[in-house]
């Protein structure tokens, strides 16, 4: 059985999202929405982070407290889109390592093209996030969680801030050991396999390329 994803419906969330999927905002607002969600939707994803017990003195007393131990994390972005999560990722775990991951959805054969990839040199030994604002058909995330596995990776999840049913589905069965994160799980794909209502080309109105 795959995991069960998790749909963050904060209040938050909800309402940036929302300005999010408006077609009257512009690159300059739409990028710093997605920031300002991938920074809240990281919160929820790291709420299983183990931890230790220390001891310390505070001005006042001694006590007993907590750290955050085990397997260091690392981020990997899905260029391009993945690329306007980091900031806010990375403002709530800045020591963790990125890595990036190239692929492109192919127009014609909606089939994922990968055209880089560089990872950590301990990336086997790092817990990851995958990060992408979009999962469709699921193409491009199975194949990027595919070349960390290859790479070693252990223990993956996946944060994107909508999914189509179609992507989520295609992407618990080729990979049921990943944890999804997402914002929106949406209506469906459309025939272009664009998702709907979803909020139209996150690369291209991230990076004001259309
Ligand atoms: C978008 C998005 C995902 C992919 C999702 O990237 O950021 O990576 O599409 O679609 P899928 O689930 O059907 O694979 P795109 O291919 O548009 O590339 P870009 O980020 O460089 O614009
Ligand atoms: N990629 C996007 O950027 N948007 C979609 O709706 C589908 C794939």
């Amino acid at each position: 059985m795959p995991n069960e994803p998790y749909i963050l419906n904060h209040p938050l969330i909800q309402h940036k999202l929302s300005l999010l999927r408006d077609k009257n905002t512009g690159s300059k607002e739409f990028r710093e929405l997605v920031a300002e969600i991938a920074n809240l939707m990281c919160y929820e994803a790291t709420r299983d982070l183990p931890l230790k017990e220390i001891e310390l003195e505070t001005p006042v007393a001694s006590c007993k407290t907590k750290i955050i131990s085990g397997r260091k994390l690392a981020f990997v972005p899905i260029l391009r889109a993945g690329l306007g999560m980091v900031d806010g990722v990375l403002r709530l775990v800045p020591a963790a390592k990125v890595g990036h991951i190239g692929v492109y959805r192919d127009p014609q054969t909606l089939k994922p093209v990968e055209y880089y990839c560089k990872l950590p040199s301990d990336i086997s030994e790092r817990d990851v996030i995958v990060v992408d604002p979009m999962l469709a058909t699921g193409g491009s995330a199975i194949d990027a969680i595919g070349l960390l596995k290859k790479a070693g990776v252990k223990n993956i999840k996946f944060m994107c801030i909508i999914a189509a049913p179609e992507g989520m589905k295609a992407l618990q069965e080729a990979h049921g050991d990943v944890q999804i994160y997402a914002a929106s799980l949406d209506e469906c794909l459309n025939e272009d396999a664009y998702i709907v209502p979803g909020l139209g080309d996150a690369g291209d109105r991230i990076f004001g390329t259309k």
